[in-house]
């Protein structure tokens, strides 16, 4: 059994703030940000906009696309570092407010690589027919996981939503590898170290910020090219493909230095990979549905293309999807 990608779906807030907005708050530049990053602007969650909201947006279109109604999905996976609350998870709200009462609901926490993450999962479901419709959505409010006062990390972050509903595939069609990675020794190069079990909420956890994001980030800048250059080549050479093989190069947006280092070292052309992050920002586990929506919308992906994701991000995790959209 083939599992293919039967519709997708994207979601950005509304309100946008740019790098210029940003000068006028902190000590940055918009030069410094477009040059050390790519990003000129990111899109902001409104005050009433929980992840849940942009989940259900991105959700409602992949089922639009796919032409299945919500009672007809069997699970719901939400894939995210900001959930709306601890519990119930977040992918319970969706199912309610989506109206799929005959789903299952569950979050999957993998930062940044959460969509691969739970791209993979929702594939186990519908392969060994547990389940025939899959929904996979990656949604994030970074914007409230992140330090305003931190120039280091706030300049990057956004929040967004994407989705894929998994179906059965026509024949030769569909999500032909995953492959995932983690280093858990890497924990602390990103993270978020108060607010929860280990150093609950306190003055202290508000005080020291310590409920936002912490990166070291030419650390993490480093492993992330190398990572994602060596899953690249696992997944290439598990489908007996090289590069010429693959038609879109669909990766996690970060930051458009490291895109470019990934592409040079893989030898992708840069026309071939896709790339938003200068409207996006980093939106974590949304990044790469948002992409890819974004080039099926446009007409650049096509059915039959060849298709390689590539993510990574805090635990440390990482991972490659080929897929034949
Ligand atoms: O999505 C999960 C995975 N995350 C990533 O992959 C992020 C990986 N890391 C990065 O993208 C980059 O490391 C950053 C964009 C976060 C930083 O770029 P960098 O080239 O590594 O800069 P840096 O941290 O080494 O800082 C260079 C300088 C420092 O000043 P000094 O110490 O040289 O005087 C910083 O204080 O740039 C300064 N700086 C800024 N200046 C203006 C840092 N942030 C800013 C800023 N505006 N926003």
């Amino acid at each position: 059994m083939q599992v293919q990608i039967l519709g997708n779906g994207a979601y950005a807030p509304k309100t946008i703030l740019t790098n210029h907005d940003l000068e006028k708050k902190i000590d940055t530049s918009n030069e410094w940000i477009v040059a050390r990053t790519g990003i000129r602007e990111r899109h902001i969650a409104a005050k009433d906009e929980a992840t849940s909201d942009l989940a259900v947006h991105a959700a409602r279109k992949a089922l639009e696309q796919a032409g299945v109604a919500p009672m007809d999905v069997d699970l719901v996976i939400v894939a995210t570092s900001m959930p709306d609350m601890f519990f119930p998870s977040t992918a319970c709200i969706v199912q309610e407010k989506l109206g799929a009462k005959n789903a299952a609901a569950f979050d999957l926490s993998a930062a940044c690589s959460g969509f691969i993450y739970a791209l993979s999962v929702g594939e186990q479901y519908v392969r060994s027919e547990t389940y025939r419709h899959v929904l996979v959505i990656g949604a994030e409010v970074m914007s409230r996981l992140t330090n305003w006062q931190d120039r280091g990390t706030c300049v990057l972050f956004g929040d967004g939503a994407g989705a894929v509903l998994l179906g059965p595939a026509n024949e030769g069609r569909g999500i032909l590898s995953v492959h995932l990675h983690t280093d858990g020794a890497l924990w602390d190069l990103i993270c978020v170290p108060g607010g929860a079990g280990a150093i609950p909420p306190s003055e202290k956890v508000l005080v020291e910020c310590l409920n936002t994001i912490h990166m070291k980030g030419s650390e993490t800048f480093k492993i992330a090219v190398r990572n994602l250059e060596n899953v690249a080549l696992e997944a290439l050479h598990a489908n007996d493909m090289s590069i010429s093989d693959i038609d879109w190069l669909v990766p996690h947006q970060a930051n458009i230095r490291i895109l470019k280092a990934v592409a040079a070292r893989l030898k992708m052309p840069k026309e071939k990979m896709v790339v938003n992050l200068d409207r996006y920002g980093n939106t974590s586990a949304a990044s790469i549905p948002l992409a890819f929506d974004e080039a099926v919308n446009d007409g650049r992906i096509k059915r039959g293309d060849s298709i390689l994701f590539l993510a990574f991000g805090g635990g440390l995790t990482w991972g490659a999807a080929v897929v034949n959209y």
